[in-house]
């Protein structure tokens, strides 16, 4: 029994293994993104069984065991992969795919199909004499060079447009009804669901138009219409203009409102622009973003809401551990406004003038306390003196320090003292744990699993080093000069394998996809490996280059053990030695 990769992921998204531990482990701490129950493995009276929502992975530091949702349904329900796969697709109401005659898998493509021709028919329609309103508005929003690039189209005036069009190709009311293309109406019949709008399909990152957005062309209501949730659209785990933003080499990704904004955006030369499709942002939407990148600027529209939805997304994006920018937008209302009035040079301004997130934590810091009584006073000044003291900048900590004091009623000298006490002790933190990281070898233990055991430990140490890295930054590196022959372990060779070809292909490389090709004990030591996170994106490089050259320099050190081991041995024999 082989499940489609797809399958799998979908599987492991909608069965959060927060959720799906928790109904077996109570989780009672948490450290970070590590929630921490008494494991159900081994008797403990400490809690050292971690769950990662992150990572999506569990691992115990008592007794080692760990892996994806589907390890843990199969150790702790006793059931094979199949089994376990089919217990979670259950919990989560999903239909199992039987090998090749899965019902939805038939389904799934079908809708893309259809998917695909109603946007080729919206944009025929669009370019078509019809079209002509549609036509008019794109040039007066000045984006008539996107039209091809992000496939807009339009969905005529009239009820049965789109449904005749598509009834003609083949596809059943069913079908349409099924991809939110099409409704029922009173008497019966369908009827378009997109009319009179200028169409924008929404792409993932494979290519396939998996659904739309539709904007009026007047002033009437609703401004936007989206596709429904469907077999192949979620939109709280899509991104509007994703596909081609995934193409960037801008280094960030900018995170706008609304889907003008965003075409706008690139037709200005933004090409790293997406908008999250009539939701704010969903933490699916960011860990999706994290694939692609490790800044996200925030260009929310200037009003209270945007600002608002500005902080949501701080509060999203950074246990993700990304950079986070917010815009500021003057005079104009989002960032297309802006852009038409001022031109992309000015808005390039905006970015590179842009601070950090700070002003927003101060503020947020600052609502949690009541800064009318000493005690609040105090709490504030701790919790800011902490933000402000890990600008890099010591120009941006006087300014910020200043404004912070204020707002406490306490002198600047006061704040600014205890902005320098906290560096000292970050400082002084940083320090011992760069010693740490320095001798302390990532990994320290042989696996549980006795096929596993390292030769080499030290050797092991770095070659899960490269996994760990791999695994974590994949989008850094496309290619390595290793293979898995390189590896002394035979398991991490085999899993470094397997990982790099997919990264390789752009691939996903979480627990799920992995799952089936690897046996539990290995995917138990991959769950071991991932838990750290010791070294950050930014040191990801370096530390690589390390790994790779203590790989090479302990195969140098075997070779050359065992090729005097050899010489002694010729040596014994020539001499005649012990006979
Ligand atoms: P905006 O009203 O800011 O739209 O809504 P916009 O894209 O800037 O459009 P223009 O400039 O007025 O033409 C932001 C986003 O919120 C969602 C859409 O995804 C839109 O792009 N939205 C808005 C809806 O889903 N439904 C609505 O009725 C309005
Ligand atoms: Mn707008």
């Amino acid at each position: 029994m082989a499940f489609s990769e797809e399958f799998l992921e979908e599987l492991s998204r909608r069965n959060d293994i927060v959720d799906v531990v928790s109904a077996y482990v109570p989780l009672t701490k948490r450290s970070g993104s590590n929630q921490f129950g008494l494991c159900p493995f081994h008797g403990e009276k400490t809690p050292s069984f971690s769950v990662n929502t992150d990572k999506q992975i569990y691992h115990c530091f008592g007794c080692g065991k760990g892996g994806g949702v589907i390890n843990f349904i199969m150790e702790i329900e006793n059931l094979s992969f199949p089994d376990a796969v089919r217990f979670l697709a259950r919990r989560a109401g999903m239909a199992v795919p039987e090998d090749d005659h899965d019902p939805d898998r038939g389904k799934r493509a079908r809708m893309l199909e259809l998917n695909r021709e109603a946007a080729r028919y919206f944009h025929a329609q669009l370019m078509a004499p019809t079209g002509a309103p549609a036509q008019e508005y794109v040039r007066r929003r000045g984006i008539v060079s996107m039209v091809k690039p992000f496939g807009l189209g339009y969905a005529p005036e009239g009820w049965q447009n789109l449904t005749d069009a598509m009834t003609a190709k083949g596809y059943t009311r069913q079908e349409l009804i099924d991809a939110g293309l099409a409704r029922v109406g009173r008497n019966g019949g369908l009827y378009d669901y997109f009319r009179g709008r200028l169409m924008f399909p929404v792409i993932d990152v494979r290519g396939s138009v998996i659904g739309f957005s539709g904007r009026i062309l007047s002033d009437g209501e609703p401004k936007y219409l989206n596709s429904p949730d469907t077999l192949v659209y979620s939109k709280s785990r899509s991104l509007f203009a994703l596909n081609l933003a995934k193409k960037s080499k801008s280094g960030y990704i900018l995170l706008a409102e609304g889907n003008i904004d965003v075409v706008s955006l690139h037709q200005a030369g933004f090409d790293s622009a997406v908008a999250s499709l009539g939701t704010s942002l969903t933490p699916d939407q960011a860990r999706l973003m994290s694939r692609y990148t490790t800044e996200v600027i925030i260009a929310y529209d200037a009003d209270a809401a945007g600002q608002k939805a500005a902080q949501r997304a701080i509060g999203i994006l950074q246990p993700l551990d990304m950079k986070i920018k917010v815009l500021k937008i003057p005079g104009a209302k989002d960032p297309d406004e802006f852009i038409q009035q001022n031109g992309p040079t000015a808005f390039r301004e905006l970015i590179e003038r842009s601070g950090n997130q700070i002003e927003y934590r101060l503020e947020q810091t600052a609502a949690q306390f009541d800064l009318g009584t000493d005690e609040g006073r105090v709490g504030y000044l701790k919790a800011a003196g902490k933000l402000i003291a890990s600008l890099p900048g010591s120009v941006e900590r006087e300014i910020y320090g200043i404004r912070a004091a204020e707002k406490a009623g306490v002198s600047k000298d006061a704040f600014l003292g205890e902005v320098a006490r906290v560096r000292r002790q970050n400082a002084a933190a940083a320090r011992k744990q760069r010693d740490r990281e320095a001798t302390a070898p990532l990994r320290a233990a042989q696996p549980q699993s006795r096929e596993l055991r390292f030769e080499n430990v030290r050797s092991a140490m770095a070659e899960e080093g490269v996994l760990n890295l791999l695994c974590r930054f994949p989008e850094q590196f496309g290619s390595l000069p290793l293979a898995g022959a390189d590896f002394t372990s035979p398991a991490l060779g085999g899993l470094y394998e397997a990982v790099m070809a997919r990264v390789r292909q752009g691939r996903s490389v979480s627990m799920a996809a992995l799952s089936q090709q690897f046996s539990p004990e290995e995917l138990t030591l991959l769950a071991g490996i991932l838990q750290h996170d010791e070294i950050s994106a930014a040191a990801a490089q370096q530390a690589m280059g390390d790994y790779i050259d203590k790989i090479r320099a302990e195969r140098d050190k075997a070779a050359r053990a065992d090729d005097l081991r050899g010489y002694a041995e010729k040596l014994k024999q020539t001499k005649g030695y012990g006979s």
